[in-house]
Protein backbone atom coordinates (compact mmCIF):
# COMPACT_ATOMS: atom_id res chain seq x y z
CA UNK A 1 0.00 0.00 0.00
CA UNK A 2 1.48 3.64 -0.84
CA UNK A 3 1.38 6.19 1.36
CA UNK A 4 -1.68 8.28 -0.40
CA UNK A 5 -3.28 4.73 -0.55
CA UNK A 6 -2.87 4.75 3.41
CA UNK A 7 -4.16 8.41 3.77
CA UNK A 8 -7.29 7.77 1.71
CA UNK A 9 -8.23 4.85 3.79
CA UNK A 10 -7.72 5.67 7.27
CA UNK A 11 -10.29 9.10 5.79
CA UNK A 12 -12.53 6.73 4.23
CA UNK A 13 -12.52 4.55 7.42
CA UNK A 14 -12.62 7.11 10.04
CA UNK A 15 -15.74 8.72 8.51
CA UNK A 16 -17.83 5.11 7.48
CA UNK A 17 -17.24 3.60 10.75
CA UNK A 18 -17.69 7.29 13.21
CA UNK A 19 -14.55 8.47 13.95
CA UNK A 20 -13.82 11.67 12.25
CA UNK A 21 -16.42 13.40 9.72
CA UNK A 22 -16.02 16.34 7.86
CA UNK A 23 -16.97 20.12 9.54
CA UNK A 24 -20.62 20.87 8.15
CA UNK A 25 -20.26 18.59 5.25
CA UNK A 26 -23.50 19.11 3.63
CA UNK A 27 -22.59 22.60 2.93
CA UNK A 28 -19.35 21.70 1.26
CA UNK A 29 -17.27 21.58 4.75
CA UNK A 30 -15.67 24.30 6.03
CA UNK A 31 -11.46 23.98 5.04
CA UNK A 32 -9.72 23.22 7.97
CA UNK A 33 -12.44 21.81 10.11
CA UNK A 34 -13.14 18.19 11.53
CA UNK A 35 -16.06 16.96 13.33
CA UNK A 36 -15.81 14.34 15.61
CA UNK A 37 -18.29 10.92 15.56
CA UNK A 38 -19.24 8.56 18.07
CA UNK A 39 -15.65 6.38 17.84
CA UNK A 40 -13.93 9.42 17.67
CA UNK A 41 -15.26 11.18 20.93
CA UNK A 42 -14.18 7.80 22.93
CA UNK A 43 -10.78 7.43 21.05
CA UNK A 44 -10.35 11.30 21.85
CA UNK A 45 -11.38 11.27 25.25
CA UNK A 46 -9.45 8.38 25.92
CA UNK A 47 -6.35 9.89 25.00
CA UNK A 48 -6.93 13.28 26.91
CA UNK A 49 -8.21 11.18 29.61
CA UNK A 50 -4.41 9.43 29.30
CA UNK A 51 -2.82 12.46 29.16
CA UNK A 52 -4.69 14.34 32.24
CA UNK A 53 -3.56 11.15 34.43
CA UNK A 54 -0.33 10.87 33.34
CA UNK A 55 0.42 14.86 33.10
CA UNK A 56 -1.77 16.19 35.62
CA UNK A 57 -3.18 13.89 38.51
CA UNK A 58 -0.49 11.17 38.77
CA UNK A 59 1.90 13.77 40.20
CA UNK A 60 1.75 16.27 43.27
CA UNK A 61 3.33 19.33 41.68
CA UNK A 62 0.09 20.16 38.51
CA UNK A 63 -2.38 22.08 39.27
CA UNK A 64 -5.79 22.07 36.20
CA UNK A 65 -7.38 25.18 34.74
CA UNK A 66 -10.01 25.69 32.17
CA UNK A 67 -9.17 29.05 30.96
CA UNK A 68 -11.80 31.51 27.85
CA UNK A 69 -10.86 31.15 24.59
CA UNK A 70 -11.56 35.12 24.10
CA UNK A 71 -9.38 37.33 26.45
CA UNK A 72 -8.03 40.54 26.49
CA UNK A 73 -6.46 41.51 23.71
CA UNK A 74 -3.40 43.17 25.73
CA UNK A 75 -2.81 39.14 26.34
CA UNK A 76 -1.46 38.55 22.33
CA UNK A 77 -0.02 41.94 22.66
CA UNK A 78 2.00 41.03 25.05
CA UNK A 79 3.03 37.68 24.59
CA UNK A 80 4.08 39.19 20.96
CA UNK A 81 1.31 37.38 19.07
CA UNK A 82 -0.15 40.32 17.14
CA UNK A 83 3.15 41.33 16.31
CA UNK A 84 4.80 38.44 15.35
CA UNK A 85 2.23 35.10 15.02
CA UNK A 86 2.16 35.30 11.36
CA UNK A 87 3.40 33.63 7.97
CA UNK A 88 5.17 34.69 5.49
CA UNK A 89 2.73 35.03 2.29
CA UNK A 90 3.39 35.49 -1.21
CA UNK A 91 0.80 36.78 -3.78
CA UNK A 92 -0.22 35.75 -7.41
CA UNK A 93 0.22 39.01 -9.44
CA UNK A 94 -2.32 37.60 -11.85
CA UNK A 95 -5.28 35.47 -9.43
CA UNK A 96 -4.08 36.65 -6.12
CA UNK A 97 -3.42 33.43 -4.78
CA UNK A 98 -1.71 33.52 -1.23
CA UNK A 99 0.60 30.83 -0.57
CA UNK A 100 3.81 29.82 1.30
CA UNK A 101 6.67 30.36 -0.80
CA UNK A 102 8.23 27.08 1.18
CA UNK A 103 5.20 25.07 0.18
CA UNK A 104 5.24 26.33 -3.52
CA UNK A 105 8.80 25.50 -3.97
CA UNK A 106 8.25 22.44 -2.34
CA UNK A 107 5.36 21.33 -4.74
CA UNK A 108 7.66 21.28 -7.54
CA UNK A 109 10.56 19.70 -5.37
CA UNK A 110 8.57 16.50 -4.51
CA UNK A 111 11.01 13.39 -4.46
CA UNK A 112 14.14 15.56 -5.14
CA UNK A 113 16.39 16.08 -2.65
CA UNK A 114 16.27 20.09 -1.44
CA UNK A 115 17.73 22.43 1.36
CA UNK A 116 15.09 24.93 1.80
CA UNK A 117 16.52 28.41 2.92
CA UNK A 118 14.61 29.38 6.79
CA UNK A 119 14.34 32.93 5.71
CA UNK A 120 11.32 33.81 4.03
CA UNK A 121 13.52 36.67 1.83
CA UNK A 122 15.97 33.95 0.88
CA UNK A 123 13.04 31.28 -0.05
CA UNK A 124 11.39 34.17 -2.71
CA UNK A 125 14.78 34.73 -4.36
CA UNK A 126 14.65 30.92 -5.04
CA UNK A 127 10.69 31.00 -5.67
CA UNK A 128 11.77 33.53 -8.65
CA UNK A 129 14.65 32.08 -9.75
CA UNK A 130 13.75 29.01 -10.58
CA UNK A 131 10.32 30.30 -11.96
CA UNK A 132 7.90 28.22 -9.72
CA UNK A 133 4.29 28.74 -11.58
CA UNK A 134 1.02 29.80 -9.29
CA UNK A 135 -0.62 26.52 -8.85
CA UNK A 136 -3.81 28.05 -10.01
CA UNK A 137 -3.16 29.81 -13.53
CA UNK A 138 0.48 29.00 -13.80
CA UNK A 139 1.84 32.40 -13.75
CA UNK A 140 5.35 33.15 -12.13
CA UNK A 141 4.33 36.09 -11.72
CA UNK A 142 5.22 37.08 -7.40
CA UNK A 143 4.60 39.59 -5.03
CA UNK A 144 6.77 40.11 -2.02
CA UNK A 145 6.39 38.26 0.65
CA UNK A 146 4.17 39.58 2.96
CA UNK A 147 3.43 38.63 6.44
CA UNK A 148 -0.16 37.25 7.54
CA UNK A 149 -1.32 37.16 10.98
CA UNK A 150 -2.82 33.44 12.13
CA UNK A 151 -4.73 34.76 14.33
CA UNK A 152 -8.50 34.85 14.13
CA UNK A 153 -9.96 38.05 15.32
CA UNK A 154 -13.85 39.49 16.21
CA UNK A 155 -15.37 41.96 17.93
CA UNK A 156 -16.70 41.54 21.20
CA UNK A 157 -20.40 43.44 22.00
CA UNK A 158 -21.94 45.67 20.07
CA UNK A 159 -19.83 47.77 18.37
CA UNK A 160 -17.88 46.31 15.34
CA UNK A 161 -14.26 48.52 15.60
CA UNK A 162 -10.92 48.64 16.47
CA UNK A 163 -11.76 49.26 19.99
CA UNK A 164 -13.75 46.18 20.28
CA UNK A 165 -11.61 43.88 18.34
CA UNK A 166 -10.81 40.21 20.11
CA UNK A 167 -9.00 37.38 19.13
CA UNK A 168 -9.97 33.49 19.39
CA UNK A 169 -6.51 32.35 21.36
CA UNK A 170 -3.63 30.74 18.79
CA UNK A 171 -2.48 28.99 22.14
CA UNK A 172 -3.83 27.57 24.91
CA UNK A 173 -0.85 28.74 26.81
CA UNK A 174 -2.03 32.49 27.31
CA UNK A 175 -5.15 31.39 29.56
CA UNK A 176 -2.40 29.61 31.81
CA UNK A 177 -0.36 32.33 31.78
CA UNK A 178 -3.34 35.01 32.74
CA UNK A 179 -3.84 32.12 35.72
CA UNK A 180 -0.45 31.47 36.99
CA UNK A 181 -1.05 34.81 39.70
CA UNK A 182 -4.54 33.10 40.40
CA UNK A 183 -3.54 29.77 41.37
CA UNK A 184 -0.73 30.95 43.50
CA UNK A 185 -2.85 33.42 45.32
CA UNK A 186 -5.75 30.50 45.92
CA UNK A 187 -3.12 27.20 46.43
CA UNK A 188 0.11 28.42 47.60
CA UNK A 189 1.88 26.05 45.63
CA UNK A 190 6.16 25.95 45.88
CA UNK A 191 8.36 25.92 43.00
CA UNK A 192 8.36 23.86 40.90
CA UNK A 193 5.31 23.49 40.26
CA UNK A 194 2.78 23.48 36.71
CA UNK A 195 -0.79 24.40 35.05
CA UNK A 196 -2.57 22.30 33.05
CA UNK A 197 -5.16 22.74 30.34
CA UNK A 198 -7.02 20.79 27.30
CA UNK A 199 -8.83 23.19 25.16
CA UNK A 200 -9.30 24.72 21.46
CA UNK A 201 -7.16 27.13 20.06
CA UNK A 202 -7.60 28.57 16.30
CA UNK A 203 -4.99 29.37 13.76
CA UNK A 204 -6.20 30.90 10.18
CA UNK A 205 -3.61 28.37 8.86
CA UNK A 206 -3.17 29.17 4.93
CA UNK A 207 -3.20 25.87 3.93
CA UNK A 208 -5.05 23.34 6.08
CA UNK A 209 -4.06 20.29 5.33
CA UNK A 210 -3.73 16.35 5.45
CA UNK A 211 -7.18 15.75 7.15
CA UNK A 212 -6.50 16.47 11.02
CA UNK A 213 -3.01 17.28 11.26
CA UNK A 214 -3.03 21.07 9.97
CA UNK A 215 -6.84 22.65 11.06
CA UNK A 216 -7.84 26.03 11.51
CA UNK A 217 -9.63 24.92 14.94
CA UNK A 218 -7.49 22.58 17.16
CA UNK A 219 -7.41 20.95 20.34
CA UNK A 220 -4.56 20.64 22.92
CA UNK A 221 -2.96 19.63 25.82
CA UNK A 222 -0.86 22.17 27.55
CA UNK A 223 1.49 22.34 30.71
CA UNK A 224 3.37 25.51 31.87
CA UNK A 225 5.75 24.59 34.04
CA UNK A 226 7.00 26.94 36.41
CA UNK A 227 10.28 26.79 37.38
CA UNK A 228 13.60 28.39 39.14
CA UNK A 229 15.47 29.64 36.39
CA UNK A 230 18.67 27.32 37.59
CA UNK A 231 16.46 24.63 37.37
CA UNK A 232 14.87 24.81 33.65
CA UNK A 233 17.39 21.99 32.39
CA UNK A 234 16.52 19.20 34.84
CA UNK A 235 12.65 20.05 34.19
CA UNK A 236 13.33 20.03 30.55
CA UNK A 237 14.43 16.48 30.56
CA UNK A 238 12.21 15.53 33.06
CA UNK A 239 9.18 16.50 30.79
CA UNK A 240 11.02 15.02 27.76
CA UNK A 241 10.79 11.62 29.24
CA UNK A 242 7.38 11.94 29.94
CA UNK A 243 6.63 13.05 26.23
CA UNK A 244 7.97 9.60 25.50
CA UNK A 245 6.05 7.76 28.31
CA UNK A 246 2.70 9.27 26.49
CA UNK A 247 3.68 8.59 23.44
CA UNK A 248 4.30 4.70 24.93
CA UNK A 249 0.92 4.58 26.51
CA UNK A 250 -1.23 5.92 23.43
CA UNK A 251 0.56 3.26 21.78
CA UNK A 252 2.10 5.14 19.11
CA UNK A 253 5.47 2.52 18.17
CA UNK A 254 8.68 3.82 19.87
CA UNK A 255 10.52 3.72 16.09
CA UNK A 256 7.77 6.05 14.63
CA UNK A 257 8.51 9.03 16.73
CA UNK A 258 11.72 11.18 16.34
CA UNK A 259 13.37 14.67 18.40
CA UNK A 260 14.51 17.25 16.30
CA UNK A 261 16.63 19.95 17.66
CA UNK A 262 14.73 23.28 16.49
CA UNK A 263 17.74 25.57 15.12
CA UNK A 264 18.59 29.03 16.41
CA UNK A 265 16.02 30.77 13.76
CA UNK A 266 13.47 28.55 13.31
CA UNK A 267 12.29 28.39 17.05
CA UNK A 268 8.83 30.55 18.32
CA UNK A 269 10.22 33.87 19.08
CA UNK A 270 9.39 32.61 23.04
CA UNK A 271 11.41 29.86 23.21
CA UNK A 272 15.98 29.19 23.91
CA UNK A 273 15.37 26.04 23.45
CA UNK A 274 12.65 23.32 21.50
CA UNK A 275 12.18 19.77 20.37
CA UNK A 276 9.88 18.74 18.38
CA UNK A 277 8.11 15.18 18.34
CA UNK A 278 8.05 14.29 14.95
CA UNK A 279 5.81 11.39 13.72
CA UNK A 280 6.41 9.31 10.37
CA UNK A 281 2.92 10.07 8.96
CA UNK A 282 1.72 8.38 5.79
CA UNK A 283 2.45 11.97 4.34
CA UNK A 284 6.06 12.20 5.68
CA UNK A 285 8.12 12.99 9.60
CA UNK A 286 6.12 16.27 10.29
CA UNK A 287 5.74 17.80 13.75
CA UNK A 288 3.34 16.06 16.33
CA UNK A 289 4.37 17.59 19.60
CA UNK A 290 6.61 20.43 20.75
CA UNK A 291 8.76 20.78 24.43
CA UNK A 292 9.85 24.44 24.53
CA UNK A 293 11.85 26.41 27.63
CA UNK A 294 10.10 29.74 27.14
CA UNK A 295 12.33 31.35 29.92
CA UNK A 296 10.48 34.23 31.64
CA UNK A 297 9.61 35.45 28.50
CA UNK A 298 5.84 35.38 28.96
CA UNK A 299 5.05 36.14 32.66
CA UNK A 300 8.08 38.97 32.46
CA UNK A 301 5.67 39.82 29.27
CA UNK A 302 2.68 40.27 31.01
CA UNK A 303 4.40 41.75 34.39
CA UNK A 304 4.74 44.66 31.80
CA UNK A 305 1.89 44.70 30.12
CA UNK A 306 0.19 44.58 32.95
CA UNK A 307 1.42 46.54 35.49
CA UNK A 308 0.79 43.30 37.94
CA UNK A 309 3.80 41.81 39.97
CA UNK A 310 4.31 38.48 38.92
CA UNK A 311 7.12 37.58 40.93
CA UNK A 312 7.39 34.50 42.85
CA UNK A 313 8.26 35.03 46.91
CA UNK A 314 10.80 32.09 47.87
CA UNK A 315 9.50 31.78 51.74
CA UNK A 316 12.89 30.31 52.68
CA UNK A 317 15.50 32.56 51.19
CA UNK A 318 12.71 35.78 50.91
CA UNK A 319 14.25 35.77 46.85
CA UNK A 320 11.80 37.11 44.70
CA UNK A 321 12.46 36.60 41.24
CA UNK A 322 9.71 35.92 37.68
CA UNK A 323 9.99 31.94 37.43
CA UNK A 324 10.54 30.35 33.85
CA UNK A 325 8.88 27.80 32.32
CA UNK A 326 9.25 24.62 30.77
CA UNK A 327 6.36 23.79 27.77
CA UNK A 328 5.42 20.14 27.31
CA UNK A 329 2.79 21.33 23.90
CA UNK A 330 0.58 18.10 22.31
CA UNK A 331 -1.90 18.30 19.65
CA UNK A 332 -4.94 16.28 20.59
CA UNK A 333 -5.75 15.87 17.07
CA UNK A 334 -2.43 14.86 15.76
CA UNK A 335 -2.68 12.40 18.18
CA UNK A 336 -5.43 11.01 16.87
CA UNK A 337 -4.11 10.81 13.43
CA UNK A 338 -1.09 9.34 14.41
CA UNK A 339 -3.04 6.41 16.77
CA UNK A 340 -4.67 5.54 13.77
CA UNK A 341 -2.38 5.83 11.25
CA UNK A 342 -0.36 3.67 13.30
CA UNK A 343 -2.97 1.29 14.07
CA UNK A 344 -4.27 0.71 10.70
CA UNK A 345 -3.84 -2.47 9.47
CA UNK A 346 -4.84 -4.58 6.63
CA UNK A 347 -4.26 -9.11 6.73
CA UNK A 348 -5.93 -12.52 5.34
CA UNK A 349 -8.23 -13.73 8.43
CA UNK A 350 -10.08 -17.34 7.38
CA UNK A 351 -9.23 -16.74 3.70
CA UNK A 352 -11.05 -12.71 3.65
CA UNK A 353 -8.89 -9.44 3.70
CA UNK A 354 -10.33 -7.65 6.49
CA UNK A 355 -9.24 -4.32 8.05
CA UNK A 356 -8.70 -3.72 11.37
CA UNK A 357 -6.92 -1.07 13.96
CA UNK A 358 -4.56 -2.27 16.37
CA UNK A 359 -5.39 0.33 19.25
CA UNK A 360 -4.01 -0.09 22.51
CA UNK A 361 -6.85 -1.55 24.70
CA UNK A 362 -6.41 1.91 26.74
CA UNK A 363 -7.27 4.06 24.02
CA UNK A 364 -9.23 1.99 21.90
CA UNK A 365 -12.99 3.55 21.78
CA UNK A 366 -14.91 0.50 22.65
CA UNK A 367 -13.23 -2.32 25.35
CA UNK A 368 -15.49 -5.40 24.32
CA UNK A 369 -18.41 -6.15 22.58
CA UNK A 370 -20.91 -9.29 23.90
CA UNK A 371 -23.29 -10.94 21.83
CA UNK A 372 -25.93 -13.64 21.87
CA UNK A 373 -24.53 -16.51 19.17
CA UNK A 374 -28.06 -16.47 18.06
CA UNK A 375 -30.71 -13.01 18.74
CA UNK A 376 -33.90 -15.09 18.35
CA UNK A 377 -33.14 -17.23 21.44
CA UNK A 378 -34.14 -15.30 24.32
CA UNK A 379 -32.34 -17.62 26.87
CA UNK A 380 -29.05 -16.46 24.94
CA UNK A 381 -30.18 -12.57 24.63
CA UNK A 382 -30.75 -12.79 28.21
CA UNK A 383 -27.43 -14.68 29.62
CA UNK A 384 -25.72 -12.26 27.18
CA UNK A 385 -27.67 -8.58 28.25
CA UNK A 386 -26.71 -10.33 32.17
CA UNK A 387 -22.72 -10.63 31.01
CA UNK A 388 -22.63 -7.37 29.45
CA UNK A 389 -24.16 -5.77 32.32
CA UNK A 390 -21.17 -7.62 34.77
CA UNK A 391 -18.46 -5.67 32.16
CA UNK A 392 -20.03 -2.52 32.50
CA UNK A 393 -18.78 -2.80 36.21
CA UNK A 394 -15.05 -2.90 35.18
CA UNK A 395 -15.93 -0.54 32.15
CA UNK A 396 -18.62 1.41 30.64
CA UNK A 397 -17.49 0.90 27.27
CA UNK A 398 -18.58 -2.71 26.29
CA UNK A 399 -21.00 -2.88 23.15
CA UNK A 400 -23.97 -4.85 22.28
CA UNK A 401 -24.08 -5.79 18.65
CA UNK A 402 -26.29 -8.77 17.91
CA UNK A 403 -26.83 -7.52 14.32
CA UNK A 404 -26.26 -10.26 11.38
CA UNK A 405 -24.16 -13.30 11.24
CA UNK A 406 -20.56 -13.09 14.06
CA UNK A 407 -18.44 -13.12 11.68
CA UNK A 408 -19.57 -9.79 10.49
CA UNK A 409 -19.92 -8.65 14.01
CA UNK A 410 -16.22 -9.38 14.80
CA UNK A 411 -15.38 -7.80 10.80
CA UNK A 412 -17.41 -4.05 12.27
CA UNK A 413 -15.47 -4.35 15.67
CA UNK A 414 -12.01 -4.87 13.99
CA UNK A 415 -12.78 -2.00 12.21
CA UNK A 416 -13.25 0.17 15.28
CA UNK A 417 -10.51 -1.69 17.20
CA UNK A 418 -12.52 -3.19 19.54
CA UNK A 419 -9.66 -5.43 21.48
CA UNK A 420 -12.20 -8.57 22.64
CA UNK A 421 -15.36 -9.93 21.28
CA UNK A 422 -17.36 -11.85 23.71
CA UNK A 423 -20.20 -14.52 22.13
CA UNK A 424 -22.76 -16.28 24.33
CA UNK A 425 -23.76 -19.88 23.21
CA UNK A 426 -25.74 -22.63 24.56
CA UNK A 427 -22.67 -24.05 26.41
CA UNK A 428 -22.58 -20.70 28.19
CA UNK A 429 -25.98 -22.08 28.86
CA UNK A 430 -25.09 -25.53 30.76
CA UNK A 431 -25.50 -27.60 27.26
CA UNK A 432 -22.15 -28.99 28.01
CA UNK A 433 -22.12 -28.86 31.64
CA UNK A 434 -18.25 -28.70 31.90
CA UNK A 435 -18.57 -24.93 30.31
CA UNK A 436 -21.20 -23.86 32.06
CA UNK A 437 -20.98 -20.20 32.65
CA UNK A 438 -17.74 -19.50 30.27
CA UNK A 439 -18.21 -17.74 26.91
CA UNK A 440 -16.30 -17.96 23.80
CA UNK A 441 -13.85 -14.51 24.07
CA UNK A 442 -11.68 -13.62 20.46
CA UNK A 443 -8.70 -11.61 20.22
CA UNK A 444 -8.73 -8.28 17.59
CA UNK A 445 -5.18 -8.87 16.08
CA UNK A 446 -4.90 -12.96 15.77
CA UNK A 447 -8.67 -13.48 15.59
CA UNK A 448 -7.62 -16.45 18.29
CA UNK A 449 -10.54 -17.58 20.63
CA UNK A 450 -10.27 -18.99 23.87
CA UNK A 451 -12.78 -20.31 26.55
CA UNK A 452 -13.08 -18.33 29.99
CA UNK A 453 -15.17 -17.93 32.80
CA UNK A 454 -17.36 -14.16 32.90
CA UNK A 455 -14.83 -13.32 35.65
CA UNK A 456 -11.76 -14.09 34.00
CA UNK A 457 -12.90 -11.93 30.88
CA UNK A 458 -13.85 -9.34 33.35
CA UNK A 459 -9.83 -9.61 34.62
CA UNK A 460 -8.47 -9.42 31.25
CA UNK A 461 -10.46 -6.24 30.35
CA UNK A 462 -9.70 -4.97 33.80
CA UNK A 463 -6.16 -5.22 33.54
CA UNK A 464 -5.36 -4.42 29.24
CA UNK A 465 -7.27 -1.14 29.82
CA UNK A 466 -5.94 -0.03 32.92
N1 LIG B 1 1.93 26.77 23.14
C1 LIG B 1 2.90 26.31 22.20
C2 LIG B 1 2.37 26.08 20.88
O1 LIG B 1 1.22 26.32 20.60
P1 LIG B 1 2.99 25.06 18.56
O2 LIG B 1 4.20 24.28 18.15
O3 LIG B 1 2.56 26.19 17.70
O4 LIG B 1 3.29 25.54 20.04
C3 LIG B 1 1.86 23.02 19.65
O5 LIG B 1 1.79 24.06 18.72
C4 LIG B 1 1.20 21.77 19.12
O6 LIG B 1 -0.14 22.05 18.70
C5 LIG B 1 1.88 21.20 17.87
O7 LIG B 1 3.00 20.43 18.20
C6 LIG B 1 0.75 20.38 17.30
O8 LIG B 1 0.59 19.17 17.99
C7 LIG B 1 -0.47 21.25 17.58
N2 LIG B 1 -0.82 22.11 16.43
C8 LIG B 1 -0.26 23.30 16.12
N3 LIG B 1 -0.85 23.82 15.02
C9 LIG B 1 -1.78 22.93 14.62
C10 LIG B 1 -2.74 22.89 13.56
N4 LIG B 1 -2.87 23.89 12.68
N5 LIG B 1 -3.57 21.81 13.45
C11 LIG B 1 -3.48 20.80 14.35
N6 LIG B 1 -2.61 20.80 15.38
C12 LIG B 1 -1.77 21.83 15.52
Amino acid sequence: MNDQNLMEKIVSLAKRRGFVFPGSEIYGGLAGTFDYGPMGVLLKENIENLWLRMFRDDRDDMYGVDATILMNPKVWEASGHVAGFSDPLVECKKCHVRERPDILIARVHVGKALMLPADSSKQFELLKKEKIPCPIGGEHEWAEPRQFNMMFRTHAGAMEDESAVVYLRPETAGGIFMNYKNVIDSIHPKLPFGIAQIGKAFRNEIAPRDFIFRLRELSQMEVEYFVKPSEWQQAFEEWRKMMHLFAEAVGLPNGMVHELEVPDGDRAHYSKRTIDFEFDYPFGRKELWGLAYRTDFDLSAHQKGSGVSLEYLDEETKEKFVPHVIEPSLGVDRTVLAVLASAYREDDLGGETRTYLALSPKVAPVKAMVAPLLKNKPELVEKAREVREALKKVHPAIAWDDNGNVGKRYRRQDEIGTPFCITIDFDTLGENPELLDTVTLRHRDTGEQERLTVADVAERIKSAVA
